[in-house]
């Protein structure tokens, strides 16, 4: 070694120091599927977040060269790659927040239940690999169809005796990001100022936005109002379709699940007031998993928030996506319980 060189552990202890001293936190996050085309992204905007002290980027290909890649960047979070089965639990050992972006995206034509077959196998897996070495990180799920992983994912932790339902998030925040665009759009507003609840779940018309608790308040015609709410559920559709057979939304993913991930980390970190929609463990419906806002603390989601007041559009909504939701979220259920 040249003199000045610093090792990777050297780096990773230097750091854990400064964390006892009571210096800057640094969490370690996995993400599993970082080879991908969420995942690349994630992990380069997850090597730029000042809350992260180590990133392990774990893939079944591609991984030393993403990983070489990253690693060059001059922030504080020291990047290792794992790539394949074999390495699995290396990559989860001791981690604080696994991102889980693994899996295969819709083609033209495809809903997202098309995905359930394959990926349902692949978020076992890493799930299983989860609950042996690192039980007690926060969770934010994002292969698809997430109506269907995140009961599966809850029914592996379940069988393996370690599921706490507040670790574990179906991220819907991509939901979130386009309806504050879309709407700020509309209201001649930048996006940052608007903020529209987005509830149910993540696919069609699971996707439920509240555009009557916009904010800021705002009113709609009913016209704006169906346009809006189809132009979310469907903005998944208009990504696919756009990109004719090469996979579906990727960079506005990654920025959304980054956007999410750094809530989770500074709920982490003891934060005040992070409060962001996610499909968790609920008791607001009757179902047992619905996206709401969520309180995000040192536990992961510490509240789940009642829906508030809905309207006569959002009240027939409502009842079309829990009708969809249960079937969705009970085919997860009885898969992973077949296999038991
Ligand atoms: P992609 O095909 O570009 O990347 C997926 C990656 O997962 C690949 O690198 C692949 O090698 C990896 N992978 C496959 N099996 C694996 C395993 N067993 N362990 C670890 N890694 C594995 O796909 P993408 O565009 O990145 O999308 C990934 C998933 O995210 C899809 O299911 C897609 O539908 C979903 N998605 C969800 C949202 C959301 O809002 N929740 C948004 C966009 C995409
Ligand atoms: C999205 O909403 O963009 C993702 O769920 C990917 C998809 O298949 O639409």
């Amino acid at each position: 070694q040249p003199p000045n060189s610093q090792t990777e552990e050297s780096c990773v202890l230097k750091r854990a120091d400064c964390r006892a001293k009571g210096g800057a936190p640094g969490f370690k996050v996995a993400i599993l599927g970082a080879a991908g085309g969420i995942g690349q992204p994630l992990a380069m905007l997850m090597k730029m977040n000042p809350l992260v002290s180590v990133l392990h980027l774990y893939d079944v290909v591609n991984t030393p060269g993403v990983t070489a890649d990253i690693g060059h960047m001059d922030t504080g979070a020291v990047v290792r790659g794992f790539l394949g089965q074999p390495q699995l639990e290396n990559a989860l050992t001791g981690m604080d927040l696994v991102i889980i972006p693994a899996g295969v995206p819709r083609k033209p034509g495809m809903t997202r239940d098309d995905l359930f077959n394959i990926n349902a196998g692949i978020v076992r897996t890493l799930c299983e690999g989860i609950a042996k070495c690192c039980p007690n990180a926060i969770v934010n799920l994002i292969s698809n169809p997430v109506n269907s992983t995140v009961p599966i994912a809850a029914e592996v932790f379940k069988k393996a005796g370690t599921y706490d339902p507040k670790r574990l998030l179906g991220v819907t925040m991509l939901d979130v990001v386009r309806a504050n665009t879309f709407v700020a759009e509309v209201l001649g507003l930048h996006p940052k100022e608007v903020d529209v609840p987005v509830v149910g779940g993540h696919a069609g018309v699971t996707i439920l936005p509240l555009l009557s608790q916009v904010k800021p308040p705002s009113s709609f015609t009913p016209e704006e109002t169906e346009n809006l709410t189809k132009r979310i559920q469907d903005g998944g559709t208009e990504v696919v379709q756009a990109k004719a057979g090469a996979g579906s939304a990727t960079l506005s993913m990654a920025y959304a699940a980054v956007k999410f991930a750094d809530a989770c980390l500074r709920g982490l970190r003891g934060d005040a007031g992070v409060v962001e929609c996610a499909f968790v463990a609920s008791e607001v419906t009757e179902l047992p998993f619905f996206a709401t806002k969520v309180r995000l603390g040192r536990r992961g989601a510490e509240e789940v928030y009642q829906l508030g007041p809905l309207n006569e559009y959002e009240r027939v909504g409502l009842e079309r996506a829990k009708k969809e939701l249960a079937e969705s979220i009970q085919k997860g259920l009885l898969q992973q319980k077949d296999l038991q």
